[in-house]
């Protein structure tokens, strides 16, 4: 089954899931509201991940729950800590400018086609692009076929050969600068003047906050290594090209937990981990068929990490292939390494047991809570003509920004103050919504494109026998059930 990014795009906007940011503006490249149903589906994905790591986490291999804490640090640290995370000197983006469109580029993200006979330009295409798109402008602008033409991506090429290139958006060649290395920090000045001196960064990852207070959780708690601290929160990054809806914005919100143990212990936790993770997305309704996990090869690993896999998902617009959805890292003892040195501070942990003394390292689950609501929004989309909204959105009933609709068949007086009652009741345990208006057949359609998997329906018989039709999203099939059944039938569901 196809499924296209404009149709879930259209979706999300029609429906209330997610706006671009000052919409009424014409946008912001990059940045992205949620609607009251997006606000819903991300808050039930962000409140799984926190029971899941700290309210409840797993048992560890040896049977007994694993230990984590949680911490909600600062968006703005002192800017010490990103010159010892690496961050200042190396959160580079290669990037690229085309003098004539003024368009922008990230030259890893560039593909040139060469002609294999050595004869014209080579022509640039955004690594994204579609086979047909680019055959259309190969044939246009060479009057050569796809398979003329051998490919070599933008950052691997030697910049003399730039002048025989023609851009992603222009006709002649030429245009593209070289590329040059782009920090993709956002800065402030901190305080009423804006010097160097009061430069400060927005964090491009939430971890940096779990490794400041490192010290401050053992001091202060009972932890002991092997221990975790999670965190979860929102992070911005000065993309050069956000793309594909919300899947790489400039302001995002992570989930990151920092997994401290012994580095005899490392392989261990890290196959844990891979595991946990996998059962968490396979919960919330990412089965691991729909998943690929890539050892991330050495040359392309970031500066802190001796190992990572990263959990990709199938996202439509990476079809027939996979996207990264969630980065599993072993950080070595890098980071607490670095802070100790830039701060002066001992970070080290004494092992009583042993009475010895040891940076920890770590192994790093990290994903995106907003690029997870994408992974949501994508597995769930359905296509299903033989419905009237042609389309339903197959959420897990756990996830589903609402688990149930109250629905009085017709807006007379003796169904809606039933339908009323019930959600009354409903309310106070789940995120339930009372649907008046328009006949039912629109209600339902609206419910299915919303994703709500149960819908109650007050109807004569209820007068008479207090019982309520339940349809079920999925497979439309009907029961009925007595009302006073309704909030057990609904809490058997969410499990
Ligand atoms: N602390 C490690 C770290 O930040 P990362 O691979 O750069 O590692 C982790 O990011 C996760 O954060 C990614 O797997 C992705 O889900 C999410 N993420 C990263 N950049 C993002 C962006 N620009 N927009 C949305 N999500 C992003």
């Amino acid at each position: 089954m196809t499924k296209d990014m404009k149709d879930i795009v259209a979706l999300c906007k029609r429906r209330g899931f997610i706006f671009p940011a000052s919409d009424i503006y014409g946008g912001l490249n990059g940045f992205w509201d949620y609607g009251p149903l997006g606000t819903e589906l991300k808050n039930n994905l962000r409140d799984r991940w926190w029971k899941d790591m700290v309210l409840c986490p797993p048992l560890g291999p040896d049977g007994a729950p694993v230990e984590i804490v949680g911490v909600d640090s600062s968006i703005i640290q002192n800017p010490k800590c990103w010159e010892a995370s690496g961050h200042v000197g190396g959160f580079n983006d290669p990037m690229v400018d085309c003098k004539e469109s003024k368009k922008r580029y990230r030259a890893d993200h560039v593909v040139v086609y060469w002609p294999k006979d050595g004869q014209g330009s080579g022509v640039a295409f955004d690594k994204d692009a579609e086979d047909a798109e680019i055959e259309k402008r190969l044939k246009k602008l060479t009057n050569k076929a796809l398979a003329d033409f051998d490919t070599a991506k933008l950052d691997q090429i030697d910049t003399a050969k730039f002048a025989n290139i023609i851009g992603p958006d222009v006709k002649t060649p030429g245009t593209l600068t070289e590329p040059r290395q782009f920090n993709m920090m956002f800065h402030t000045f901190v305080g009423a003047t804006s010097g160097d001196e009061n430069k400060a960064y927005l964090r491009p990852e939430t971890c940096a906050g779990i490794f400041l207070n490192f010290k401050n959780v053992l001091d202060s708690s009972r932890t002991r290594v092997p221990f975790g601290i999670a965190q979860i929160g929102k992070a911005f990054r000065n993309e050069v090209t956000p793309r594909n809806f919300i899947f790489r914005s400039r302001e995002f919100e992570q989930m990151e937990l920092e997994w401290f143990c012994e580095e005899s212990e490392v392989p261990m936790w890290f196959d844990f981990w891979v595991d946990q993770r996998t059962r968490f997305w396979d919960a919330v309704g990412i089965p691991k068929s729909a998943l690929h996990f890539l050892d991330v090869p050495k040359d392309e690993l970031a500066h802190y990490s001796a190992r990572t896999i990263d959990v990709e998902y199938a996202f439509p617009f990476a079809a027939p292939g996979y996207d990264e959805l969630e980065g599993i890292a072993h950080r070595g003892n890098f980071d607490l390494t670095q802070h100790q040195q830039f701060s002066g501070q001992k970070l080290d942990y004494f092992d009583q047991a042993t009475n010895s003394r040891f940076l920890p390292h770590v192994i790093e689950p990290s994903t995106g809570l907003t690029r997870g609501v994408l992974a949501l929004l994508c597995q769930a989309y359905t296509p299903d003509e033989s419905r009237p909204s042609g389309v339903y959105m197959n959420f897990t009933p756990a996830m589903a920004p609402k688990k149930a609709a109250i629905l009085p068949l017709t807006a007379k007086e003796d169904h809606v103050p039933l339908a009323q009652k019930l959600y009354l009741e409903l309310r106070e345990d789940f995120a339930v919504d009372l649907d008046i208006k328009q006949n039912i057949g629109k209600r339902y359609a609206r419910q299915d494109e919303i994703g709500t998997p149960y819908c109650f329906t007050v109807d004569n018989d209820t007068l008479a026998d207090h019982t309520v039709t339940v349809r079920d999203r999925n497979t439309m099939a009907q029961e009925r059930i007595h009302m006073d059944k309704v909030a057990d039938y609904l809490k058997e569901k969410m499990k």
